[in-house]
């Protein structure tokens, strides 16, 4: 195909955006363009944005701002701001971002293609934020497995219908719309045939996949997904506490290929938080569905969101999310100060927690998973885990001994989640193999495979 010219995606926020951009580099690729990893190189800059907080919102300010003079130097140069904070911002992101050329709104993607044309015949500043019936969806092409050959995020819904009240999602995302189990299946057994040996399906909520829809239910998805032969395992997020089903935790310890994780964000362990976050469960209720996942499985990995300083939280409040996190014991946590949004109601809430009081709660909660995290990791030392090689570490570790000249340190991921290196002469991406743990690491567990 003919060349025309290289284009360059950044992406910030979540596993959608992750796969949103690999769609976008698709239709680049359709178009004619080359990915490059080297902006400078770049004919079309597009920046995939992420506005679930302030300081995400900035990023990508700054760095679709560091090509203003870029374009002055080379005006064919085409810069696009793309998903989220395009959606909020709309023709208000040339106040700050006049050079920019394309607004494209999150439900804008399927007219992507139409709008680089316009762009390529002269037209400057287009926005688009307007609503679209049609999930965007397109076949990933030979660019998208050269990122991660083994594992790939695949979205089966859109949207959220959950309005907790501090989150923007809802307000740029749209309403919840699930993709048909036809579309997703074909998808992920294209992506098998192509070598990817896990996916993680991805939503908001993927407990409520198919419900507005009247299609299957989500653990019946879980059942077309496992059937695919060549894939090996299966990984989902985000699951909402308050939807998790039955169904759910027994298509989860029914399927050997679903792994023994699970990404359950808990917010806050205060009811009253609860409450005005808009959540929908209690801490009693949280606790309930954590008891009835672990006495199904065991061994189940499990981590959480937290935000800390939501409006009006009392530090005995926090107090209460300190204990929920010390009682049930995550594998890891992600947790943010939280972070006033425009559109979201808790905007408007009253008694702010202070800046430097969030930052401070912040701290001592991350600092407090780290000893948890760095307990839980010493506890698998001993234990045999089944690994998902991903290739050849990044990073070489300095327990790493060469017993032969090919030796190399490879690196994957246990079902649970956990990063895991090893020492192998003849393993490659895509294999599954049994790594018998030698040593912890804060982030990280070494060990050596028990067959090659
Ligand atoms: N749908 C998922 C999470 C989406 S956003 C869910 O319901 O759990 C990812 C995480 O960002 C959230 O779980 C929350 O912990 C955090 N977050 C969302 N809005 C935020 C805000 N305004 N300030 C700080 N953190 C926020
Ligand atoms: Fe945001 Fe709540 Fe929807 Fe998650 S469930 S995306 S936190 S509104
Ligand atoms: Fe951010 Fe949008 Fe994802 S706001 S977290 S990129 S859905």
């Amino acid at each position: 195909m003919q060349s025309n010219g290289y284009a360059y995606i950044h992406t910030i926020g979540c596993q959608m955006n992750v796969y949103d951009s690999e769609k976008l580099g698709t239709v680049l690729h359709a178009l004619g363009y080359q990915q490059t990893r080297d902006p400078e190189q770049a004919d079309i800059i597009v920046c995939n944005t992420c506005a679930i907080r302030h300081k995400a919102e900035e990023k990508a300010f700054s760095f679709l701002g560091r090509f203003a003079r870029e374009k002055q130097k080379n005006p064919r140069l085409i810069t696009v701001m793309a998903g989220c904070v395009a959606q909020q911002e709309g023709n208000n992101a040339f106040q700050r971002l006049p050079h920019l050329d394309l607004v494209l709104g999150t439900q804008a993607f399927s007219r992507f293609s139409t709008h680089i044309d316009a762009l390529k015949s002269g037209q400057r500043q287009i926005v688009d934020t307007a609503p679209s019936d049609v999930i965007f969806e397109t076949l990933p092409d030979e660019i998208a497995f050269k990122e991660n050959p083994v594992s790939k995020f695949v979205t089966i819904m859109q949207g959220c219908d959950n309005y907790c009240t501090y989150c923007v999602v809802p307000h740029v995302r749209g309403r919840e719309r699930s993709r048909s189990w036809q579309s997703i299946v074909a998808e992920i057994e294209m992506l098998a045939d192509n070598g990817i040996r896990e996916v993680t399906l991805l939503g908001q909520n993927v407990n409520s996949y198919g419900a507005k829809e009247n299609s299957l239910s989500f653990a019946e998805l879980l059942e077309k997904v496992a059937a695919i032969d060549k894939l090996y395992r299966i990984r989902f997020a985000t699951s909402h506490p308050k939807d998790l089903s039955k169904d759910l935790i027994q298509a989860m310890a029914g399927l050997d290929k679903v792994c023994n994780h699970l990404h359950l964000p808990v917010q806050s362990g205060s009811d009253r938080i609860l409450k005005k976050m808009n959540r929908g469960y209690t801490a009693e209720v949280f606790w309930s569905r954590i008891d009835a996942l672990r006495s199904a499985i065991p061994d189940m990995g499990l981590s959480t969101d937290i935000i800390v300083g939501f409006p009006s939280e009392t530090p005995e409040e926090f107090e209460e999310t300190m204990a929920l996190v010390q009682q049930v014991g995550f594998d890891s946590i992600f947790a943010f100060a939280y972070s006033d949004r425009s559109s979201a109601p808790a905007a408007k809430f009253s008694d702010p927690v202070d800046e430097a009081e969030k930052m401070a709660r912040l701290n001592r909660l991350l600092a407090f998973q780290d000893t948890i995290t760095r307990k839980k990791n010493e506890q698998m030392t001993g234990r045999v885990v089944q690994v998902l090689v991903e290739g050849v570490s990044p990073k070489q570790h300095t327990g790493f001994v060469k017993t032969t000249p090919h030796t190399r340190q490879m690196t994957g991921r246990s079902a649970a989640n956990k990063i895991v290196h090893f020492p192998s002469d003849t393993l490659a991406a895509g294999d599954l193999v049994d790594i018998k743990i030698d040593n912890a690491y804060p982030h990280s567990l070494w060990g050596q495979p028990l067959e090659q």
